[in-house]
């Protein structure tokens, strides 16, 4: 995500309300743990802190999202406000945590952009060590079947800074859909960025998963 909702005392600012009742799930109780033999996605815990600082806050991750905490106190913190908007129905952290380890390297986020989470605002950082390996198409798979089968999300939006090719050719391959240039849209280090708007709808994803599972297997 370009931006990271989360800044300290933000909350007055971004509660969007009382969810509506198209929410199908007890997700704002405790999330589920989702993933594959690789990887699992699950809700961050305070002991993801020290990993989450080292593997995003990094030139080469920050460079085109909101920055980062860059403490491990700042990390918990907004571990914390990340479960207290969940309960609220606001937003949906996963922490992403590859096999073998223990701890979250990355996170996939879904803001709500409407009471009742019809339309949503996604994004995702991963440590840069764990980029190309798969672990974002896995998890981006993992969180779209969540955020349309449990959540019941119609639109997932996203915004990459047109500089970020990777974060572009990622949106790209997950099959969002480029809907314009969001013109000096997103301030970073002083500079303002040109943004590309990307979205997947609901029907597109039902659509283009029944495509993934018709793929040769090898
Ligand atoms: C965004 C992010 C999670 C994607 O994970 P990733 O493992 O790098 O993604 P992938 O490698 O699976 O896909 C990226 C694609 O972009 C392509 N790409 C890389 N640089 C590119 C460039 N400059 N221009 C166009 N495409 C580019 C890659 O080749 C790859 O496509 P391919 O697999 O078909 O070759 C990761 O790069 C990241 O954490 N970036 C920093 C945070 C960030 O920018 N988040 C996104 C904000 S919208």
């Amino acid at each position: 995500m370009e931006k990271m909702p989360y800044q300290p005392g933000i909350e007055r600012a971004t509660s969007i309300g009382a969810p509506a009742a198209i929410t199908t799930s007890d997700w704002r109780l405790s999330l589920p743990v989702l993933g594959g033999p690789n990887f699992i996605l699950r809700e961050l815990k305070a002991e993801d802190a020290p990993t989450l600082l080292s593997m995003l806050n990094t030139e080469e991750v920050a460079r085109f999202i909101s920055p980062p905490p860059t403490t491990i106190e700042g990390f918990e913190a907004f571990i914390a406000w990340t479960i207290r908007e969940r309960v609220k129905g606001n937003h949906i952290c996963f922490g992403v945590v590859p096999a073998g380890m223990t701890t979250a390297v990355g996170l996939f986020q879904l803001r709500a952009l409407e009471a009742g989470f019809g339309s949503c605002e996604w994004g995702f950082a991963l440590g840069s060590q764990f980029w190309g390996t798969g672990l974002f198409v896995d998890g981006a798979r993992a969180v779209l079947n969540f955020g349309v089968d449990i959540v019941g999300a119609q639109r997932f939006e996203a915004r990459a800074a047109v500089a970020n090719g990777r974060g572009n050719g990622a949106l790209r391959k997950i099959g969002a859909v480029q809907e314009g240039i969001l013109r000096r849209s997103f301030l970073r280090n002083g500079q303002y960025h040109d943004q590309v708007l990307w979205s997947i709808l609901a029907e597109d994803w039902r659509l283009q998963r029944i495509g993934q599972l018709l793929e040769p297997t090898h």
